[in-house]
């Protein structure tokens, strides 16, 4: 099949939504439909349901599964499916909006009694900034939830969306009778089962006809019908270019539970989802069709067994074609590298692939020469753009616990920031390292981690820092700027890459800093224009 055959038959997406909302049970179903997997509960959820580091470990410990649903492929309907698993929780919030520098478009699971709840409105925030196309799903229609109109003018309102409905719900919670799918105009009816017969729909063209009232009661019917009128007169017409435009969003209703409504969604996915889009590097746009291989690593998984500790590498392909024991070129390090066994990711498995298009996701074996937002290609100089760091929210010195082991904590601290699992910043003034993390709970995992994969032990001690800034100015030996270093040297650190790194103390220092030198501008975001 020819590259651009190829290119247009994939979706590479991810499905984001505040923990609970049904971002698992979606998935299964959705795997269901290519039948890449046989029974529902074949998806394990690699979420953190209390919040303990008990539970990360746990997962950690199973890390074989995780591993394998970081990236769930499936075919259907001739069209190759890329599913890329983000996170819930909000201490890994980092490694998701990561994984959203991969998706071309993602799908947004709201839960229809708990509308949009915080992590929601984040992430969805970070997709609207990258311009990803978003779908939304409407979960738990089996349930008692909002009322349809003021849940999707709260969608409008908090997520800044502009939505329109394809699918209609008919009642919802224990009269959930059905749905109307505005896009096939067909009904159908919920039976309260997980539904089998997927393919049994019935059309209605025409909404006048009796032949409604028969199938879900005349009051029903009379209530579709005016809600269908509303909706006609109150949101734009769905086309597709503003969806991909990002200025439209389109909206559906269901059930992943009973497998209602999913078929809806998964169909019109295809048909109106983006296939992979061009991206740009510092050096120009890239589009996916050239026939030289592009890529980018936008997550690395260490694995878990500790005899060999190999790491997996995730590479979105941008353009061309990659393929297996052919010579590429790591451009940060400036060396041409062969990977013989380039894992692709299949619903429950992972297997060795030869050749893999744009939109795909390879797992390369790595022995410490990745780091995220590495870049490898056929030989061009790419560096891609857009996988920032966000400033952490939470700081802590590390200190080495067992002075034997200094050489692997070193390595094990390296690594793990390599990961993406923290960021570590190093004082100027005395060179002592400062760990940051979006959540608490990281500074258990990684020291669980040092100790279990490289032997390492180390100590925290508390360290009052509001927020890193990365900063910009115009000239950077200005008298400003000099005076800025000087007075505030005891704040100053260099992150991984080398960059200058304010650690504001407090808001207020940080706007008395912002006033008293106007001429820099500090940023809570590592990369900017
Ligand atoms: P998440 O990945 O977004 O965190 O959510 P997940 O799919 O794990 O779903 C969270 C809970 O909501 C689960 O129940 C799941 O069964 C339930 N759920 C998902 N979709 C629906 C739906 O359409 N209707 C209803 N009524 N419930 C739904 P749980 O009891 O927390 O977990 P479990 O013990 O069933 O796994």
């Amino acid at each position: 099949m020819s590259l651009q055959k190829e290119i247009n038959r994939r979706r590479t997406f991810g499905i984001v939504s505040h923990p609970d909302a049904g971002k698992t049970t979606l998935t299964e179903k959705l795997l269901l439909y290519g039948g890449a997997i046989q029974e529902a509960g074949a998806v394990k959820s690699n979420k953190i349901k209390k919040g303990a580091a008990s539970d990360f470990m746990e997962i950690e410990r199973q890390r074989g599964i995780s591993v394998a649903t970081s990236v769930l492929a499936f075919e259907y309907n001739d069209t190759k499916i890329n599913i890329l698993d983000t996170p819930g929780h909000k201490d890994f919030a980092e490694d998701t909006f990561r994984t959203l520098t991969a998706v071309d478009s993602v799908i947004v699971v709201v839960d229809v009694a708990k509308g949009v709840e915080e992590q929601t409105e984040k992430l969805v925030e970070v997709c609207r900034m990258r311009n990803i196309p978003m779908i939304v799903f409407i979960n738990k229609m089996d349930r008692e939830g909002k009322d349809a109109f003021d849940l999707l003018d709260e969608i409008e309102q908090k997520l800044q969306l502009t939505v329109t409905p394809l699918s209609f719900p008919i009642g919802m919670g224990y009269d959930l009778k059905g749905i109307y799918n505005l896009f096939e105009k067909n009904i159908r009816l919920f039976t309260g089962e997980s539904s089998k017969d997927i393919n049994k729909t019935t059309s209605i063209d025409d909404l006048n006809d009796t032949a409604l009232d028969n199938l879900i009661g005349a009051e029903s019917a009379q209530t579709l019908r005016e809600e269908l009128e509303m909706v006609e007169g109150i949101y734009p017409e769905f086309n597709e270019k503003d969806y991909l435009d990002v200025k439209l969003q389109p909206v559906f209703y269901g059930s992943a539970l009973h497998n209602f409504g999913v078929k809806e969604l998964l169909d019109a996915f295809i048909k109106i989802a983006p296939t992979p889009r061009p991206k740009n590097a510092e050096e120009r746009l890239v589009n996916p069709k050239e026939k030289d291989f592009s890529g980018f690593v936008f997550k690395i998984h260490a694995n878990m067994d500790p005899k060999h500790r190999d790491r997996l590498a995730f590479v979105k392909i941008v353009s061309g074609t990659f393929e297996r024991n052919k010579p590429y070129k790591h451009v940060r390090l400036d060396k041409n590298l062969k990977f013989s066994s380039p894992n692709a990711f299949f619903a429950e498995k992972k297997e060795i692939v030869d050749v893999s298009y744009p939109g795909d996701i390879v797992g390369l074996h790595d022995t410490g020469n990745f780091k995220i937002g590495d870049t490898l290609t056929s030989g061009e100089i790419l560096h891609y753009k857009g996988i920032p760091s966000f400033s952490p929210e939470h700081f802590r010195y590390i200190n080495n616990a067992d002075p034997m082991k200094a050489k692997q904590l070193a390595k094990g601290i390296d690594q793990l920031m390599d990961e993406g699992v923290a960021q570590l910043f190093t004082l100027e003034l005395n060179g002592r390292k400062v760990i940051g993390t979006v959540g608490a709970l990281q500074f258990e995992v990684i020291q669980y981690r040092l100790e279990h994969e490289y032997g390492a032990k180390c100590s925290y001690e508390n360290l009052n820092v509001h927020k890193a800034c990365w900063m910009d100015t115009k000239d950077w030996k200005s008298e400003e700027f000099l005076d800025f270093k000087r007075v505030k040297s005891k704040f100053l650190a260099k992150d991984k890459q080398g960059q200058l790194v304010f650690l504001a103390d407090s808001a207020f220092s940080l706007q008395m800093t912002q006033q008293k030198y106007p001429s820099i501008k500090f940023h809570f975001v590592s990369e900017f224009e």
